[in-house]
């Protein structure tokens, strides 16, 4: 799903992109409302208890097929057992395959180790910041380098994954299907105003990473709240703004 749009060289991605402004614009309040919400309802999870680019990533690759509670024990045991990028880099591939066993899509694995020995001997062993860098990384596509760039180095990169979507379709009520090339292209478009919008509003508090939070915080009400089947619209933070709610669509979104 988040490879069908493939993001522009950096050079080419607009600083505006617009024709879906001003309805972000009539939608501004979603912003402070969900970060409100995430800092009061985000779940206490490991991952969200660092910065640290290498222990994101290894979240953001393990959630990307399996669910939240199963990754727990394997994310907690892996940090332990491979805590940086050259532990990885220069584990016997028996002791990762070890690591992942149960995970399943063994592909993600290789890759991981194949990343950090690319990042070993391009980048001195230091995780690269650059949106691009960290999309040439083999198994990284646009969400994850949109999950580490926002979540660890708090950069307004826009992330869309299937809970990202739901949230989106519903609240913009968008009826076109989101894995035909221009309604993704869109959202993706969509979800990079609200992550803009988000890192530029002054806060009560400077120490938030607003980028970061506003991005999870999307994640977060697509699991927790905007979930597929019977969503808990009543205590949604945003129902006031969402579209399919007003208009009784839920069901049919996305
Ligand atoms: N699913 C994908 N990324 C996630 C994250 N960082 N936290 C919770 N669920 C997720």
């Amino acid at each position: 799903m988040n490879r069908i749009t493939k993001p522009k060289p950096a050079a080419a991605r607009k600083k505006n992109p617009v024709n879906s402004v001003n309805l972000v614009f009539q939608t501004r309040p979603l912003v402070p409302a969900l970060l409100h919400w995430f800092a009061q309802n985000a779940r206490n999870l490991p991952w969200r208890r660092t910065r640290d680019p290498y222990a994101i990533w290894v979240s953001e690759i393990m959630l990307q097929q399996t669910q939240v509670k199963t990754v727990i024990p394997y994310w907690e045991r892996w940090l332990r057992e491979l805590p940086d990028i050259a532990a990885l880099a220069a584990a016997p591939p028996e002791k990762i395959h070890k690591l992942w066993e149960g995970l399943g899509y063994y592909t993600r694995v290789r890759n991981m180790q194949k990343a950090a020995q690319q990042i070993v001997a391009d980048h001195a062993g230091q995780f690269p910041r650059d949106f691009d860098a960290i999309l040439a990384l083999p198994g990284v596509g646009r969400y994850t380098a949109g999950a580490i760039c926002s979540i660890a180095f708090n950069q307004p990169t826009p992330i869309l994954d299937g809970n990202v979507i739901r949230v989106l379709t519903r609240v913009f009520g968008i009826a076109s299907d989101p894995r035909e090339k221009q309604t993704n292209a869109h959202l993706w478009q969509l979800a990079e105003e609200l992550v803009v919008i988000a890192a530029r509003r002054p806060c009560a508090s400077r120490l938030t990473p607003r980028a970061s939070h506003f991005n999870q915080s999307m994640m977060e009400l697509g699991a927790l709240i905007c979930t597929p089947r019977n969503p808990q619209c009543e205590i949604c933070p945003v129902k006031k703004l969402c579209v399919a709610h007003r208009e009784n669509r839920i069901a049919e979104l996305p």
